[in-house]
């Protein structure tokens, strides 16, 4: 059959069918265009892969052009360095290597998704939990690129289109203590303890053996400001505030354009 993988050609992003929803097929969109114009078959070798919805499909055509007889010498010597448990999985559900950082902790290039994504690249990430992972790799990654559909494009500032909160990953022990200091010296609106899937659940647990709390601080003005003003509150390991470190996003549209900022 021509389905044999020794058959297999890539397919081209402009003859793919639209998936379930539009901000799926934008998400499909932006994923395979970021991977098409940005990976370096000939130089690129340890890969960071992110966590989310929409990094899924940048691990899907990655394993797209491993099938391709034309790029598999090359993508089979990829190594793909993780930033969680979804994110081992989809690695090796699409046939990649697998690495670490600790043996791997420089990478030449490294895909993510986002929550919220501003006109200077200034990002909101952790709404899946992963952030102080993501954090690891994007800021080892020579060039770190986004991926997203249009609903996380937010032309004025961070946390109107993302309106949970920041999400920070706290040492469980001082989590209350976090709570107050977020109100009382921050400033923050609101702040929520994440929770599991049911309210039985309990606290979400992240891969560091943390905690996640939830900040809405409204519209932030200077995002930069605000991360370097929770760092020093104890307690806090990191924050969803990725400042000046993605080089690159691409934005699925919903009429099937994408947006590169
Ligand atoms: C996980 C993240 C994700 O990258 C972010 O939540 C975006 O996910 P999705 O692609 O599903 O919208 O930061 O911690």
């Amino acid at each position: 059959t021509t389905n044999k993988p020794s058959d297999f050609a890539l397919p081209d992003v402009k003859d793919l069918k639209p998936l379930d929803s539009e901000a799926e097929t934008a998400k499909r969109l932006a994923a395979y265009r970021a991977v098409d114009k940005n990976i370096d078959f000939e130089n690129h070798r340890i890969i960071g892969i992110g966590s989310g919805s929409t990094v899924v499909y940048v691990a899907e055509r990655l394993g797209q052009y491993l099938l391709d007889p034309k790029y598999k010498p090359f993508v089979e010597k990829f190594i793909c360095i993780p930033t969680g448990f979804q994110s081992i999985q989809l690695i090796l559900d699409n046939g990649l290597q697998l690495g670490s950082i600790e043996r791997n902790p420089v990478i030449d290039i490294a895909f993510d998704g986002a929550d919220e994504v501003d006109t200077n690249l200034q990002l909101i990430k952790g709404g899946g939990a992963c952030l102080f992972q993501e954090k690891l790799v994007s800021t080892s990654s020579k060039k770190f690129i986004i991926v997203a559909d249009y609903r996380k494009w937010s032309p004025t500032s961070l946390g109107v289109k993302w309106t949970r909160g920041v999400p920070l990953e706290v040492v469980p022990s001082a989590y209350v203590r976090v709570k107050s200091d977020l109100i009382n010296k921050l400033n923050c609106k609101k702040v929520v303890l994440r929770q599991g899937g049911s309210a039985k659940a309990g606290p979400v647990v992240t891969d560091n053996n943390n905690f996640i709390l939830d900040a809405d601080f409204g519209p932030i003005k200077d995002p930069k400001s605000l991360h370097v003003q929770l760092k020093l509150l104890l307690g806090i390991v990191e924050t969803g505030l990725f400042i000046d470190n993605a080089d690159i996003a691409y934005i699925g549209n919903s009429d099937g354009t994408v947006l590169i900022a």
